[in-house]
């Protein structure tokens, strides 16, 4: 299955076009990240956030992707210091703890949810914080995933319900969704 799917992106890699906007700034500064010396931006495909995320907070950023061609095109295009690009899948990567992970509009990839909820664990420390958001709708990103769901994604449910598999490690800060924009964020028990 994972396999499928990082040779989904691979392909797509060339094409892929994620559009900045206020929107994508305005989702990372709810997250208060200046509180966040190390934080891992997960599915980082081109590196749409991370550099984002390396200006808001005083540390480090690891940007992992497990598409080489996502990578590549994200390497090539940042070349902030503070953020150290790798080349794994999340669900066989090993690091030391971070103060936040940040997955930004790739949750529907991770198909094994409870392998997600079990690997954010480890990869956060005491009170790290897990972001799960998107600058799209739910509507509008399930029809998107309509024709791969169950091959290379699947379909989001309400931010209630689908934080449903993390209650066992995370507790709600805020949970909320509206036409442009889905977000879940927790905080490690
Ligand atoms: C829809 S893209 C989003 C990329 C980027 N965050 C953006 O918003 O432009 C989802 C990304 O998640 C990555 N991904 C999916 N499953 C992964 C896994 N198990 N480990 C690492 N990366 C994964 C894919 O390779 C892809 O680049």
């Amino acid at each position: 299955m994972n396999e499928n799917i990082k040779e989904f992106f691979n392909n797509i890699a060339i094409n892929y076009v994620h559009d900045d906007s206020k929107l994508i700034e305005d989702l990372l500064d709810s997250l208060f990240l200046e509180k966040c010396p190390s934080i891992l931006d997960l599915g980082c495909g081109k590196g749409i956030i991370s550099e984002k995320l390396a200006l808001r907070n005083k540390g480090e950023v690891v940007a992992l992707d497990f598409s080489s061609e996502m990578i590549k095109y994200a390497k090539e295009k940042i070349k902030n210091p503070k953020v150290t690009f790798v080349n794994e899948d999340f669900y066989e990567f090993k690091s030391k703890p971070f103060d936040a992970i940040i997955c930004f509009d790739a949750y529907p990839h991770f198909m094994d949810v409870e392998g997600f909820v079990k690997k954010a664990n480890d990869l956060l420390k005491e009170d790290g914080l897990l972001a799960i958001i998107h600058d799209i709708g739910r509507e509008s990103l399930n029809e998107h995933h309509k024709r791969s769901a169950g091959k290379v994604s699947r379909l989001l449910k309400a931010p209630q319900e689908e934080c449903e598999p993390l209650l066992r490690y995370f507790k709600p800060i805020e949970l909320g969704e509206s036409d442009t924009y889905y977000k879940i964020v927790m905080i490690k028990r």
